[in-house]
């Protein structure tokens, strides 16, 4: 059984508390953190939107999206106690003369009570809510303000939005998240590389040959054609969740697990990354944009139809990088990044693929040679392939194969969402698995460079058949360095 720490009473005010991120993971998330006993029953959770509504009607909604999200885990008695401390507040995040200091009335007096406020709205928003906060005198004491994905769209809106919300907040109030962090199977990336002798000797470009990084979806926009079209896969995927993956692959390891240390090695691989530059876009990178085709069996739009006013884009549904770190530890050793919707199938996948044993004694069998698959999602799974002897007389055969470690079959339990861990850590005060500041901003050096590479050398995204993997050119990425992607057989 898991083991469930409660945390201290807190009180917190989800800003898009009826938007798509609140029903689908938020709102659940505050659910099950109460199922399980962890939040205190004097906490005190507020919903705010611009639509006009009641606590009875508002908690409504939650039910509704509580209910969807647990299936067969709904408990309908602990949903009656939890409902009792959900409240609704009508703000116009826009509007500084609104009911602000009605939202401050429903909070709980106490000062020394962690405060939190989580901004599920478009990032625009990030500024004027943060200021109306100050002004009615909600950022001080234990006061912390969530940002959630994505802080801008490039490096400029980025920093003026950290620098807005600075003028309200201290930096160690600014929770920025990446739902990646909180994923059971990313956090145990570091207990693998950390707490194990083994890996730590040979986690370099003397043992590793490349490294390969994918999160695959199969679903398509899911009703966020207009977020996603001014987005694409590079800053809504990249910029964020698959460079999160990188740095936590390639970074030294920290001195401890605090915060900044942690976080100081993670922005170090961040600047080692080599910029992509014009000369380098086709040969480095692969933009591509699903078309129609083929879903579970059935016949699905393109990327263009599915908009919901149809007209050309040239926005990219599937990115894949060969990206290089600039270092000791990792020159020559490629890490190529897949991410892509509307794939064959949804996985995400680490591969650390060894290099080949220095003398070969064993002919043509040898070719496998052993790496590390980290199966972050669906099925998280830690396997380790290693070549053995297939059993049998009459000749010595050799079989690559994985020692298996599947998390179902370890671990007989639910597995907290990453957003449940997340808003603990919120409460706890602990930042460790946020990022900061500097960190984000980097991020976004690199994006922009890549973005640039792309716009100067009029590289536009390559058609693939919904349901498949790619264009031909992501194929292709790999093949010219005579490795393919992975897949499990
Ligand atoms: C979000 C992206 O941050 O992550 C979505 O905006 C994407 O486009 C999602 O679908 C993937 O998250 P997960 O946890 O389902 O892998």
């Amino acid at each position: 059984m898991a083991k469930f720490v409660p945390v201290e009473p807190f009180d917190i005010v989800i800003f898009g508390g009826t938007g798509d991120l609140s029903r689908r993971k938020l709102l659940p998330a505050l659910y099950h953190r109460w199922v399980d006993g962890q939040i205190p029953e004097n906490s005190t959770i507020v919903g705010t939107a611009r639509s006009d509504m009641d606590d009875a009607a508002y908690r409504a909604v939650a039910k509704e999206a509580c209910e969807k999200a647990s299936g067969k885990s709904w408990d309908a008695d602990a949903w009656d106690k939890f409902e009792k401390i959900l409240h609704y507040v009508t703000i116009d995040a826009t509007n500084p003369e609104g009911d602000w200091e009605g939202l401050k009335s429903k909070m709980t007096s106490e000062e020394e009570r962690p405060r939190i406020f989580y901004l599920a709205t478009s990032p625009h928003l990030y500024v004027d809510i943060c200021r109306a906060l100050g002004a009615v005198g909600l950022s001080g004491g234990l006061s912390r303000v969530v940002l959630e994905k994505p802080i801008g769209t490039d490096l400029a809106s980025a920093q003026a939005i950290n620098d807005g919300v600075a003028e309200v907040f201290a930096e160690r109030q600014v929770f920025r998240i990446d739902h990646y962090l909180g994923k059971e199977t990313v956090q145990n990336l570091m207990v693998l590389r950390f707490a194990n002798i083994l890996f730590e000797p040979l986690w370099s470009q003397n043992y590793i040959d490349h490294v390969q990084i994918t999160v695959a979806e199969d679903l398509g926009l899911e009703g966020r054609a207009d977020y996603y079209d001014r987005s694409g896969a590079l800053r809504d995927m990249v910029q964020n969740h698959m460079l999160q993956l990188l740095c936590l692959t390639a970074m030294e390891p920290p001195n401890d697990l605090d915060d900044d240390d942690i976080r100081t090695e993670k922005i170090k691989v961040l600047k080692a990354l080599r910029p992509v530059t014009e000369a380098d876009a086709r040969r480095l990178t692969v933009r591509g944009q699903y078309a129609a085709g083929i879903h579970a069996g059935q016949p699905v739009k393109g990327y263009v139809e599915e908009l919901s006013a149809p007209k050309g884009s040239k926005t990219e549904t599937f990115v894949a990088i060969k990206a290089e770190i600039s270092n000791w530890r990792w020159t020559g050793v490629p890490f190529y990044l897949r991410t892509g919707k509307r794939m064959s199938s949804r996985h995400s996948d680490i591969v650390i693929q060894f290099k080949r044993a220095p003398h070969n004694l064993f002919g043509e069998q040898f070719g496998n040679v052993n790496k590390l698959v980290i199966r972050l999602q669906p099925d998280e799974a830690v396997r380790l392939y290693v070549q053995i002897k297939e059993p049998g007389p009459g000749g010595l055969r050799v079989k690559s194969l994985p020692l298996n470690l599947s998390y179902a079959e370890s671990f007989m339990l639910r597995y907290p969402d990453a957003y449940e861990r997340l808003l603990m850590d919120v409460v706890r005060g602990n930042l460790s698995l946020f990022m900061r500041r500097d960190e984000v901003e980097a991020a976004w050096r690199w994006v922009d460079g890549l973005i640039e590479a792309w716009e100067t050398s009029g590289y536009e995204p390559e058609t693939y058949p919904a349901g498949t993997d790619g264009p031909m050119a992501s194929a292709m990425l790999m093949d010219r360095d005579n490795r393919s992607w992975w897949k499990e057989s």
